[in-house]
């Protein structure tokens, strides 16, 4: 794999300093990303909607140090100084200091925020990584103007895949395939691209309503639940089966059949779930409402021929997935009746969306 064309070589350019804010979304997966080598390496393709209204906006403020030995940086989450999340940006910076030798000689201060809120068991770190690359990305370009567009949201995807799989495919949108997969011109494992081919219109603004079941600490992270897929008694058929699943998938998402889309989501979630009840240590991360709420959309789909359909991620939130046209009728339904199976009631309507945005002239909360 050629990772060379990533690693800058000496800059024309000096900055003494300068302050880049970027805004970068959430994503959820269609064909689910489960299972991986070092260094972060998928076992097979995945795609996912970008989200519009799960955000991250991040600002870092870089300033030349005297010295290059280390790599420092102090963290802002939501206005308060977090020690707590240090060390998994410090193993972040760790991963991709070989790409971006020039974050050696900067003090950074990083200010974030998300537009949802903390714990709520939406997986802030594709957002939040995805925009620290994108800050990166940001400063490197002004140190190298030449770099082009398509290699600014390459290497961004690149360095956020090193920091959690996912947030590989939170730089674009409206559909991400990460791994590399021989029906999508261009895949890699690299880094995540756009769904290369025209997407049926019936795809284009997307709905996605995220129920929030259960906002506590997950009980298995996905790094355990990853490492698990590697003695899996189901493994190999499991993501033969994913990158089978792609191949339809990107059938159905240019002829538009929503049918088939419905068997093909809500399988990849179920299937999900069910590595992880077959894994040894076994787990579920689902709980009991999740399955209530399951059940009430297939009724409805039942009774209504709704093309509204459920995936899930690695925890025991909802996400219902229907087309814009059903907006009306299925949001209604979402107050009337799922809520009743949310925590407190929470629940937050999105849509797909477009991928990372440079943000101007952002005051951050208590900042
Ligand atoms: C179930 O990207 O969170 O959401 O690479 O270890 O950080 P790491 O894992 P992560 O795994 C996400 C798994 C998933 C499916 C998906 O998003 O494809």
């Amino acid at each position: 794999m050629n990772t060379a064309q990533f690693i800058p070589s000496a800059f024309n350019f000096s900055i003494e300093k300068a302050t880049y804010t970027w805004q970068t979304p959430s994503n959820i997966a269609l064909i689910k990303y489960w299972g991986k080598s070092d260094p972060q390496i998928p076992k097979n393709a995945s795609i996912s909607f970008t989200l519009q209204n799960c955000h991250t906006i991040t600002s870092i403020d870089f300033v030349k140090k005297n010295t290059a030995s280390e790599i420092t940086f102090e963290l802002f989450f939501e206005g308060i100084k977090k020690e707590s999340f240090k060390p998994k940006i410090a193993q972040f910076f760790d991963r991709i200091k070989e790409y971006c030798p020039y974050i050696f000689e900067y003090n950074m201060v990083i200010n974030s925020e998300n537009s949802f809120p903390h714990s709520s068991g939406i997986a802030s770190s594709a957002s939040g990584l995805s925009a620290i690359a994108m800050c990166l990305l940001n400063l490197e370009k002004e140190l190298n103007p030449s770099l082009s567009s398509a290699f600014i949201n390459q290497k961004a995807s690149l360095l956020a895949r090193l920091g959690s799989g996912s947030a590989s495919r939170s730089i674009e949108g409206p559909l991400v395939v990460w791994g590399n997969h021989p029906e999508i011109k261009g895949s890699s494992d690299l880094f995540g691209v756009q769904f290369p081919y025209k997407v049926h219109v019936v795809f284009e603004n997307y709905q996605d309503a995220i129920l929030l079941v259960d906002k506590g600490e997950k009980q298995v992270s996905s790094t355990v639940g990853h490492n698990l897929m590697h003695k899996h008694p189901y493994a190999e058929q499991r993501f033969a089966q994913a990158n089978e699943n792609l191949t339809k998938l990107s059938e159905i998402l240019q002829n538009g059949d929503v049918d088939a889309f419905i068997n093909i989501v809500e399988s990849e979630a179920l299937t999900l779930h069910a590595m992880m009840l077959t894994s040894n240590p076994y787990f579920i991360l689902m709980k009991p409402n999740t399955l209530e709420i399951i059940n009430k959309i297939w009724k409805f789909r039942e009774e209504t021929k709704s093309k509204i359909c459920f995936t899930l991620d690695a925890g025991a939130n909802v996400h219902v997935l229907y087309p814009e046209n059903e907006k009306e009728k299925v949001n209604h339904f979402i107050q009337e009746i799922l809520a009743n199976y949310c925590q407190k009631k929470q629940y937050i309507f999105d849509t797909v969306g477009f991928g990372a945005k440079k943000v101007v002239n952002y005051r951050h909360k208590n900042h």
